[in-house]
């Protein structure tokens, strides 16, 4: 099927099904993860809550928090906006468009599959790779199919140039497809039990080599795609400089595969490697600032859209808090802050600075950007909503990273506290109970920022009964 575009030369129509597939399942995702978040997070206030179920209990529904919000919110996030850009910058349909919702079955399949699984407490026991061996194999290939589809589709385009979003996604796909490969290698005994392939503090390296950057692709890098085009696109301005998005580029995809070991300070880990790790998670504040610095100085000269713009709003404070936990993660990578922070509350507030402030805010800026145009609305249904929303969130980050933070400090001064003739002046269980209304201020934070999600919910349902999908003609790439 062929349209006209205003040159008047006949260009496809753009594959958008399984883009608004992904983009509905993210919203939906996000309700149930961050639902699951706050449930375990009442746990943590309230132990007993669900006392005596043990598929309900907190080491199984908190595998399951994290898989749900990462790889099915953020994941389907992920998968629709790439969809979305590589079209419209490459002004191309996708690349095999069968194989592209093969990758949405396979996704949710392997989503299904973690829902099941981990609460019945089948998990190999590694951090944000708890799937069991055959989910494995089912996620290795899905990622493939998305390899196959994003850079084919980059392979066809019809301009010249790779827009620098592209680079972000396509670099995202690369290493996570090389994270997880060379992280999961296992020898299974069962159907449903492995073993890791390595032993001791090696298998420690590799699982932190894979968690850091699990971050710096998964969590970061993708998200840096949607920002280097939402932005300027919500913003119609051009990127602030786009030599300076082609060094934060090479910068930050370089330093961050070295960082890995500051999640092993003080073990048994050659103390070299911890100095190394330590090191380029120094460096990594340059590249990380020079991002946010790029992303935020797109605004200028049109900072009085972010008055009134609730969209914009998402994706600005996004950075921001970008730029926080990217500033707090050198500082607590440094040996002497980490024997500080290290086993404390501290580091859940600064995952949830990144994870709510950074990754869920500029998925939600994205999403609201995206799907009216993909239902043929100019805008969300209800942009009051969209502002309340806003607003709703950003008071719950506050209150649960403000809560971690004091409560993190805390414990960590308290477990240190030693009296004049070296014993402890503080019980653990003492730091327990001192944290408990830190505990009930999280609960609160997260009920407001899962309310917000419910509220996109609702308007996301709005806008797609009200709007009905229609071919869009190509429009000029974002950086033109
Ligand atoms: C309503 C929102 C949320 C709430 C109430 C919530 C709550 C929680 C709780 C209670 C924990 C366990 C902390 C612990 O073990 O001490 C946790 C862990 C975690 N959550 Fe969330 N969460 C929310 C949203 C998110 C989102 C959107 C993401 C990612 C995009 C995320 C990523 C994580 C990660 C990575 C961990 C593991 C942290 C670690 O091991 O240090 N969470 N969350
Ligand atoms: C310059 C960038 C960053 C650096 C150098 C950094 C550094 C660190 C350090 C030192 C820790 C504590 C390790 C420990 O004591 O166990 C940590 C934990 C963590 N960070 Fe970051 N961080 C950065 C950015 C981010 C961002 C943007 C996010 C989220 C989007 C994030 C997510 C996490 C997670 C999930 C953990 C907890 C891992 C676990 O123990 O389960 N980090 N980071």
């Amino acid at each position: 099927m062929a349209i006209s575009t205003r040159s008047g030369a006949a260009a496809p129509v753009y594959t958008d099904g399984v883009v608004r597939a992904f983009a509905l399942a993210s919203v939906i995702y996000g309700i149930v993860g961050m639902l699951v978040g706050v449930i375990v997070a009442s746990q943590l206030a309230w132990p007993e809550l669900i006392n005596g179920i043990p598929w309900l209990s907190y080491g199984r529904l908190r595998p399951l928090h994290t898989n749900a919000v990462i790889f099915a919110f953020g994941g389907c996030a992920l998968f629709a906006t790439s969809y979305h850009v590589v079209q419209r910058t490459c002004q191309t349909q996708l690349f095999m468009p069968g194989l592209a919702w093969f990758t949405f079955l396979g996704w949710n399949l392997v989503i299904v599959l973690a829902v099941i699984t981990l609460p019945l407490g089948l998990t190999s026991g590694k951090e944000y790779a708890e799937l069991e061996w055959p989910i494995d194999i089912l996620i290795a290939v899905t990622w493939v199919a998305y390899a196959v589809v994003f850079f084919g589709t980059v392979g066809i385009r019809k301009i010249r140039h790779i827009y620098v979003a592209n680079w972000f996604f396509g670099a995202f796909i690369i290493a996570v497809a090389l994270l997880h490969i060379v992280n999961s290698a296992a020898i299974p005994v069962s159907l449903t039990k492995s073993y890791s392939a390595y032993a001791g503090v090696q298998d420690a390296m590799v699982q932190w080599w894979y968690g850091h950057n699990a971050v710096g692709f998964f969590l970061t890098a993708g998200f840096l795609g949607m920002m280097y085009y939402y932005i300027p696109k919500q913003a119609e301005r051009p990127v602030y400089s786009y030599r300076l998005s082609i060094v934060h580029f090479w910068a930050l995809i370089f330093t961050y595969m070295w960082a890995g070991p500051h999640h092993l300070h003080y073990t048994a880990l050659p103390d070299w490697t911890q100095s190394v790790g330590m090191i380029f998670s120094l460096i990594l504040l340059a590249p990380s600032w020079g991002g946010m610095i790029n992303g935020i100085m797109t605004l200028s000269g049109a900072w009085h859209k972010l008055r009134d713009d609730p969209i914009l709003k998402f994706l600005i404070v996004s950075l921001s808090f970008y730029g926080m936990s990217t500033f707090e993660g050198p500082m607590m990578s440094i040996k002497t802050v980490n024997a500080l922070s290290h086993y404390t509350d501290w580091t859940v507030g600064h995952v949830h600075s990144g994870a709510l402030g950074w990754v869920g805010l500029v998925s939600i800026g994205s999403l609201y950007h995206l799907i009216p145009r993909m239902f043929g609305r100019k805008q969300m249904f209800s942009m009051r909503a969209v502002e309340l929303h806003f607003w709703v969130a950003t008071i719950g980050i506050v209150l649960y990273i403000a809560a971690m933070w004091i409560a993190g400090v805390m414990q960590g001064l308290m477990w240190r506290a030693t009296n004049p003739d070296g014993t402890l002046v503080y019980s653990f269980v003492e730091s327990v109970k001192a944290t408990y209304p830190f505990y009930v201020i999280r609960v609160l934070g997260g009920l407001l920022y899962l309310s917000g999600m419910v509220i996109m919910g609702w308007n996301v349902l709005k806008t797609v009964a009200a709007g009905k999908a229609e071919p869009i003609a190509i429009p000029a790439p974002a950086h033109a």
